[in-house]
């Protein structure tokens, strides 16, 4: 059984509240909820996380050494900042996806780089909610070495 951890980033607890026009009005609860239901119908094992603190995020990806075989990850803010979590991902060998709810290359300058994408094996950006879904079936398609 594929064990898939997912991350989510800062504010993205307030989703369904924040920026609706952006970012949806799905909750993070309802991302989850289907995250999960596409996680059992795939023989999935899936955890989620979700911190507004970088520092826990670095901890989050860490830990996922000792357990996960794919990491997804919305960084949210701290993509176009964070070394630090960048820094987390390349340390351990775990493959990372990163998605996105917005199509960050279609907004401001500030979000169309990511500290992240390098050290990614792909990126999800611009579906809403179906980025999350379309992770998860990339990392049940992609392949492992061990
Ligand atoms: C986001 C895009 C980021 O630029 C932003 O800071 C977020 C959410 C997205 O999912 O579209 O918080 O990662």
């Amino acid at each position: 059984m594929r064990k898939v951890l997912v991350i989510h980033g800062p504010n993205l607890n307030l989703l369904g509240e924040r920026e609706p026009g952006i970012y949806g009005s799905t909750t993070l609860e309802e991302i989850n909820k289907s995250l999960q239901e596409q996680a059992s119908k795939s023989d999935v094992e899936l955890k989620v996380f979700q911190s507004n603190h970088e520092g826990e995020l670095v901890e989050a990806i860490q830990n996922a050494r000792h357990w996960a075989d794919v990491i997804i990850i919305n960084p949210a803010a701290y993509t176009h900042t964070s070394v630090a979590i960048r820094d987390a991902l390349s340390a351990i060998s775990i493959p990372a996806i990163e998605v996105h709810l917005s199509n960050i290359h279609a907004r401001e300058n500030f979000r169309q780089a990511s500290y992240i994408s390098p050290v990614a094996v792909g990126q999800v950006s611009g579906f809403g909610k179906n980025s999350y879904l379309l992770a998860l079936q990339a990392a049940v398609l992609l392949p492992l070495k061990k």
